[in-house]
């Protein structure tokens, strides 16, 4: 076989991925701290399989000479630490997709790093793996983030697991050292209701039991980890023998006569003539053709890219489900799952993450979490959010319904993403685990009265004006003014006042993050019964925050979200100091205050502004109502 530069190589991976070459390839991933020697394994596993370029191996060479390895021995983890960036700071920081071969078979293997703030690259590695070599350093022992990697990949659905003792050389090749490590793992795997583990006690370094026996380690009789990978089975591709599905990735119209939907069969077979159903909408039709750039096929499994036409010009597309007609997937929008944090800022329950499931894209909220689970002792504890790690069970609401199975039936479209709405940061990973029974049996009710004919009555339109601003900005009194103004214009308005929500609807709320954003959740959405009921609507509440912000404009029919920023600078809020809030801020015996402790994210683009330092209060109010009234 020829060789390949890396990033070619990497991207053929994901063919190979895609084409699911069965059991001539693993799929695995090495999880193991920095100092475990895991870039020194993975530089082993490539060179002792002969796979390392020529000229890449020479620069090795000088490379290890320059780093003054000890002796005439390679440094394996230079070849794998391959940028500079990541040299320098002697860590990994990707996971990297590598590939090698042996007589026997074929790999990839993920190689993610073991800092303890990367958790988010072992789930991407470990949610296409069939097998997870978990590195232990045998002078160290079973640590935290040995029982993380193996809790980790388990619930990823790894199903097989190696236990490699590494560093056996320099323990010296006691076998008491290996039994004990693997003795306390054992328990702890199947504490997890892991399956078989293997165990192997190797030297990455000086390559004892990964390609050749070690002489060292004669108490030794099972196999070398390269053994052992080319030997384990890989399942049959289960996905294969489940019923079809196809998440449409787009649609493919390149004139009137011709209407494909493209994308990747995760699941199953499909043959002309097959009765399909397309998901959400449940519309059934059959399938004509299978197209692909090689020619009509007479049928695709699971791990193909095709075109499929259908006889029916049915709707659908980007982000919808094409599946057996029989054995459809469900579709809901409330859910339980377990969610893996793997952001710095914790998790915001109730605030709108993006959520991508295969290839839909909704809106989602999760809940406050109903347990989070210490890693070490596997007990499930109180939580109230999730931080950076931590790996919790709550509810999760999309805003739309969304087609998904149990990702213990599916990795495809069971396990999801949520995405940061401002900094498109990817924040948590999640496996679904069923629809929540009120999705299925709740339903909207369709009332006579519409809200048209109600705000008609009162011969108004529906408005809802946001006043957001700092404490003390002039929020309140501006849009008292206001009410009082549209008041004697006949208009029907209510008023929702921060300091008085927080005394009834809020009282049990406070003022962390996470508290602000569901005070702003429960405003939002009786501002929103308000509008139904033909109100205008006035709130004025900080809401600190862009996000929360951004929802209740969503929530909100077009034109109806009227957003009007209170812009009074801090200094000035603070001289004005109306409620002696920040003194008492300043001094300590306030904390989270916004503006001194507590963030506050202005408007972007708001449809109002007001600058509380060049007009008074009146003229202010006077603004807000020419802009309802204009209308
Ligand atoms: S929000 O951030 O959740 O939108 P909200 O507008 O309801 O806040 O309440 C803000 C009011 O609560 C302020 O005007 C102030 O009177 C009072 N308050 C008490 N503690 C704080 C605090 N830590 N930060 C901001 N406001 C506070």
């Amino acid at each position: 076989m020829s060789y390949r530069p890396p990033a070619q190589v990497a991207s053929d991976i994901d063919g190979y991925l895609r084409a699911r070459e069965g059991k001539d390839l693993l799929r695995f991933i090495t999880c193991g701290s920095v100092d475990d020697g895991k870039s020194t394994l993975i530089g082993r596993l490539l060179y002792d399989s002969r796979q390392i370029f020529v000229d890449q191996l020479e620069r090795l060479e000088a490379d290890s000479r320059r780093v003054g390895t000890q002796g005439s021995e390679i440094d394996f983890a230079l070849l794998v630490d391959g940028l500079a960036a990541e040299r320098e700071q002697g860590i990994t920081i990707d996971v990297a997709y590598r590939f090698f071969a042996t007589e026997g078979r074929k790999f990839i293997v993920a190689d993610t790093p073991g800092h303890e703030q990367y958790t988010r690259n072992m789930v991407t590695g470990a949610s296409t793996a069939d097998l997870a070599v978990i590195l232990v350093d045998a002078r160290k022992g079973v640590l935290t983030q040995t029982r993380r990697h193996a809790y980790l990949t388990h619930l990823l659905g790894v199903r097989r697991m190696v236990l490699a003792v590494n560093k056996m050389d320099l323990v010296g090749y006691d076998q008491g050292v290996f039994d004990a490590i693997v003795g306390e793992f054992a328990a702890f795997a199947e504490r997890i209701g892991a399956g078989e583990t293997v165990a192997i006690p190797i030297s990455g370094f000086r390559g004892d039991n990964v390609a050749a026996r070690s002489e060292a380690m004669a108490w030794y009789a099972g196999p070398t980890l390269i053994e052992h990978l080319e030997t384990v089975p890989v399942d049959a591709d289960a996905a294969a023998g489940r019923p079809f599905r196809m998440p449409v990735q787009w649609v493919n119209r390149p004139d009137q006569s011709f209407r494909g939907f493209s994308g990747l069969v995760t699941d199953g077979t499909v043959r002309p003539g097959d009765a399909v159903r397309v998901l959400p909408s449940g519309r059934t039709s059959s399938v004509q053709r299978i197209v692909t750039f090689d020619g009509d096929l007479p049928q695709a499994e699971a791990g193909r890219s095709v075109t499929l036409t259908l006889k029916d010009e049915v709707d659908c597309s980007r982000g919808d489900v094409i599946a057996a007609a029989a054995a459809p997937p469900e579709v809901a929008d409330q859910f339980e799952a377990t969610i893996v944090w793997m952001a710095d800022e914790p998790l915001l329950p109730g605030r709108g993450y993006w959520l991508k499931l295969g290839t839909q894209t909704v809106t989602a909220q999760v809940q406050a979490p109903k347990y989070r689970v210490d890693v070490d002792t596997l007990e499930h504890l109180a939580a109230k959010t999730l931080e950076l790690n931590g790996i919790g069970v709550a509810n999760v609401a999309t805003d739309r319904p969304i087609v998904f199975e149990p990702y213990a039936d599916s990795r495809d479209l069971g396990g999801f993403v949520l995405i940061d709405k401002e900094t498109n940061a990817t924040v948590g990973a999640g496996l679904l685990h069923f629809a929540l029974r009120r999705a299925k049996n709740v339903h909207a009710y369709t009332l006579d009265v519409t809200r048209e004919s109600r705000a008609e009555l009162k011969n108004q339109r529906p408005l809802v004006l946001w006043f957001t601003g700092l404490s003390g900005a002039g929020k309140s009194t501006i849009a008292n003014l206001v009410e009082k103004k549209l008041r004697r214009m006949n208009r029907h308005t209510f008023l929702l006042d921060g300091d008085n929500v927080r005394h009834g609807l809020c009282r049990d709320l406070g003022f962390t993050d996470a508290d602000r954003v569901e005070n702003i959740r429960r405003v939002g959405e009786v501002a929103r019964l308000m509008t139904d009921a033909g109100l205008i609507v006035i709130t004025a509440f900080i809401s600190p925050f862009r996000a929360e912000r951004e929802m209740v404009r969503a929530l909100m029919a077009p034109g109806e979200f009227v957003e009007v920023f209170v812009d009074t600078p801090l200094a000035e809020a603070e001289r004005r100091d109306v409620k002696g809030l920040y003194r008492k801020a300043r001094s300590g015996e306030l904390r989270n205050f916004t503006g001194i402790d507590s963030p506050y994210e202005p408007p972007v683009e708001p449809e109002l502004r007001i600058d509380t330092t060049r007009v008074t209060p009146d003229e202010a109010a006077e603004m807000v109502v020419r802009l309802v009234v204009g209308e």
